[in-house]
């Protein structure tokens, strides 16, 4: 197969025809024609070799071998839907299993993560009775309707916030109303949760759930401090709600320590609902919800089938295992661990030199640097962020020198 079939002019052109502008692409005043890539790097149409560390799918490396093995071999035997018995699916499930509490027991699978937290959405509801959602500030949970209204990020630039949605401050312990001098911001951002359950119970509105990322990336690379979790599940499940943790873009031993984000919040919170999706499959369609029988089994009371035509098939699960054995035969998570810290340290270098860098916060290899204006008031230098993407994330990016915001 030929590596680049035409020119970069070419392809941007045709794109331009026939793709929506709402697909963007990254860098778009000159964007990167990518044709192949191998474990942590990526090549363009001229060879040039970029390390690839903004991506949150290639988990265990771009084409990993072993995955591309798995997907090949199973395609060549048999791929079909989860209504047949088949060994992938149990086996698969029963792995996940041994990296969940044991609560978290009972398994969908499906083909994106927005399927993944849609479906959550559907078990909150049926096992509560109840329909409104709590989510935290500048949040994403997905692109399907039901997910766009749960976001944060999304809703406040298009119709706005429904009535049945109940926005809870991040809880940022950099720039939010609780810092890092604060005596206990985990109890303060709970009572925060608590706060708006609250409000939205005196206008007779009802909680499905609370929607959260174990580390809310969306929102600005959040650690969320230690004990708020299980805080907030207090306030929801007294409520009537489900506590769902989104692990779609930091589960998979992303953060080092814990296989699951969740576990940074201690040994004691188990939420109801995870889900999962982005490195499940390092790039191939999976998505996962675990949940707990109770949940399941209201769900299963309906009499109405969960069907998906792909999700669960015997190459998708034949990838999701591959993907776990990777992990654990490269002990990647460790690997997360050591190459994060390294990183950090490097960063932490550059907030010593640099005035502009605020805040150097991460686990493992999810890490965060935020650049501020003014130590004082810690506004965001958002032109000069963007300026740094553009500039570092390639070689020859365009906006001139003379142009350039000052960084120092
Ligand atoms: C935290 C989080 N949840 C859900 C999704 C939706 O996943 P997908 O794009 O696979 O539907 C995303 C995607 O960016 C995400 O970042």
């Amino acid at each position: 197969m030929a590596a680049d079939r035409r020119s970069k002019a070419d392809t941007l052109a045709l794109r331009q025809r026939l793709i929506s502008s709402s697909c963007r692409l990254f860098f778009p005043e000159d964007p990167v024609k990518i044709v192949r890539a191998q474990g942590q790097y990526m090549y363009d149409e001229q060879g040039a070799e970029y390390i690839d560390c903004i991506n949150n799918v290639a988990h265990v490396g771009h084409c990993h071998p072993v995955v591309v093995r798995a997907a090949h071999e199973q395609n060549q035997v048999l791929n079909t839907n989860s209504r047949y018995l088949h060994d992938n699916i149990v086996d698969y499930a029963q792995r996940l299993s041994e990296t969940l509490p044991e609560p978290l027991c009972v398994f969908y699978f499906l083909n994106s993560g927005s399927e993944a937290n849609d479906l959550a959405l559907r078990l909150a509801r049926h096992y509560t009775g109840h329909q409104d959602v709590v989510v935290l500030d500048h949040a994403y949970h997905g692109h399907l309707s039901s997910l766009i209204d749960i976001s944060p990020y999304k809703f406040r630039n298009l119709d706005g916030q429904k009535e049945w949605v109940h926005v809870a401050p991040l809880p940022d312990t950099y720039r939010g109303p609780y810092r890092e001098d604060h005596p206990n911001p985990a109890v303060a951002y709970a009572n925060e949760v608590k706060r708006v359950v609250s409000s939205a119970q005196e206008k007779g509105r009802k909680i499905a759930a609370f929607f959260a990322e174990s580390l809310p990336s969306v929102g600005g690379q959040i650690i969320p401090p230690a004990g708020y979790f299980s805080q907030v599940a207090e306030h929801i499940h007294k409520a009537g709600g489900v506590f769902v943790a989104d692990e779609i873009q930091v589960g998979f031993g992303r953060v080092g320590k814990h296989f699951w984000a969740f576990q940074l919040q201690g040994k004691d919170f188990v939420p109801d609902i995870v889900t999962m999706g982005k490195s499940i499959g390092n790039g191939h369609p999976v998505a996962c919800v675990a949940t707990t029988q109770p949940v399941a089994r209201a769900f299963e009371a309906t009499g109405v089938e969960y069907f998906n035509t792909f999700g669960g098939s015997p190459v998708s699960c034949a990838v999701g295992l591959a993907v776990l054995n990777v992990l654990e035969k490269e002990q990647l998570q460790a690997h997360a661990t050591s190459v994060g810290s390294f990183l950090m340290e490097l960063l932490r270098q550059q907030k010593i030199k640099h005035p502009i860098v605020g805040d150097v916060r991460g686990v493992g290899l999810f890490i965060g640097v935020d650049l501020i204006k003014d130590e004082a008031t810690r506004t965001p230098a958002t032109e000069e962020a963007a300026y740094l993407v553009s500039r570092h994330g390639r070689e020859g990016a365009k906006l001139p020198d003379a142009e350039a915001p000052a960084l120092s």
